[in-house]
């Protein structure tokens, strides 16, 4: 059985199983030259591209298991913002009014051809477990609010100061879109589904528990499925975290992965979190970094090493494949 599969269930793995979120990006040449043919929309709409691009990690890394190439914004278009890629400066979202002025989600009305892409994949990969995901609610909600990346939601918050009412219509709404997102993914026949949630550490500890908590309790709580729940500087809560029910908890690098162990249950996996810049060069700290990570959760059957944050553009990919080989070649 495919390690990451068996990870999933909680079974002993052959190997520990690895991907890295990111895996499909900029550090890829052939996705750069992919790149330089098409401009992005078109790389997420057309299902033989997709297909393609989501293979390349695979092929070139080992990796154990493979994501749908898409984005965590793409949905929104559907909703009646305008998403652009375009800029120098991150994706940005403009449009938005308020949350009550936003089309409900449809997901017929997606938008993008997310069922065909993941059909093709798997048609042609059968054997490859194929990951979907989403945003998580305020991240996705910080783009609509401050119309580009605010990952310390400095901007969010003091929208959701002014207007709290409406900061929680737009939560509820995009909590609605996650639900059918991440079904629709499963139906397809997506093995697990990941909630990038990458900036909602900038909560408070006490905003997060007592009022962010049960939006994600009610995703969790609505889909039949694995789920994986990715945040950063969410290290002091994993342990509050990790009471909302989800499959696997990735947090980011920021903590170790002994204080992770400690505070996160048996039945609940774990994945991560080496550091991305740790990537940077293959050196001795690397794989020094590497065991560091690997060491404190050997023992559990549901553990997948990936990294605590995306892969940074600058990373080679011959490193991130010595990380693979090290990573299933692990021995106490
Ligand atoms: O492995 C993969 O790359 C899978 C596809 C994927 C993309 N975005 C493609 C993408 C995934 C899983 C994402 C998640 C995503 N998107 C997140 C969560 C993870 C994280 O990095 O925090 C966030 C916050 C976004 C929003 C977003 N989209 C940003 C901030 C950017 C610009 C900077 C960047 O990370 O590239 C994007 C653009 C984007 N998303 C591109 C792609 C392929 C275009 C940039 C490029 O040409 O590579």
């Amino acid at each position: 059985m495919n390690s990451f599969l068996s990870a999933l269930e909680d079974r002993e793995p052959q190997h520990i199983p690895v991907w890295f979120m990111r895996q499909a990006g900029r550090y890829l040449p052939e996705f750069r030259e992919i790149r330089k043919k098409h401009d992005l929309m078109e790389l997420f709409t057309q299902p033989d591209l997709v297909e393609k691009i989501t293979y390349i990690p695979v092929e070139k890394l080992g990796v154990d298991a493979a994501i749908i190439f898409s984005d965590i914004l793409l949905p929104l278009r559907s909703m009646g913002v305008h998403v652009s890629y375009s800029g120098g400066s991150g994706p940005s979202v403009t449009g938005y009014a308020d949350p009550f002025s936003l089309n409900d989600f449809e997901i017929e009305n997606i938008g993008f051809p997310l069922r065909e892409s993941i059909s093709l994949f798997r048609e042609r990969h059968p054997d490859i477990p194929l990951i979907g995901f989403t945003g998580g609610p305020v991240t996705m909600a910080s783009y609509v609010v401050a119309g580009g990346t605010d990952s310390n939601l400095q901007v969010t918050k003091h929208y959701m100061r002014r207007k709290g009412k409406e900061f929680v219509e737009l939560l509820k709404r995009m909590v609605d879109l996650i639900i059918k997102m991440l079904k629709f993914q499963i139906r397809s026949g997506c093995k697990m589904v990941q909630i990038f949630d990458s900036w909602a550490g900038s909560f408070s500890p006490r905003q997060f528990t007592t009022f962010y908590a049960p939006f994600l309790r009610e995703i969790r709580n609505s889909v039949d499925g694995k789920i994986t729940y990715f945040s950063t500087c969410t290290g002091n809560i994993v342990e509050d975290l990790s009471t909302i029910g989800f499959d696997f908890i990735n947090p980011d690098w920021r903590i170790s992965m002994e204080k992770v162990v400690n505070a996160v249950p048996d039945h609940t996996g774990i994945q991560g979190n080496l550091d991305p810049a740790s990537a940077l060069s293959m050196d001795d700290d690397l794989m020094k970094e590497v065991e560091s990570v690997i060491s404190p959760v050997r023992k559990r059957n549901n553990y997948i090493f990936n990294l605590g944050h995306g892969v940074l553009p600058d990373t080679d990919v011959n490193t991130l494949r010595k990380i693979v080989e090290a990573v299933h070649g692990f021995r106490e």
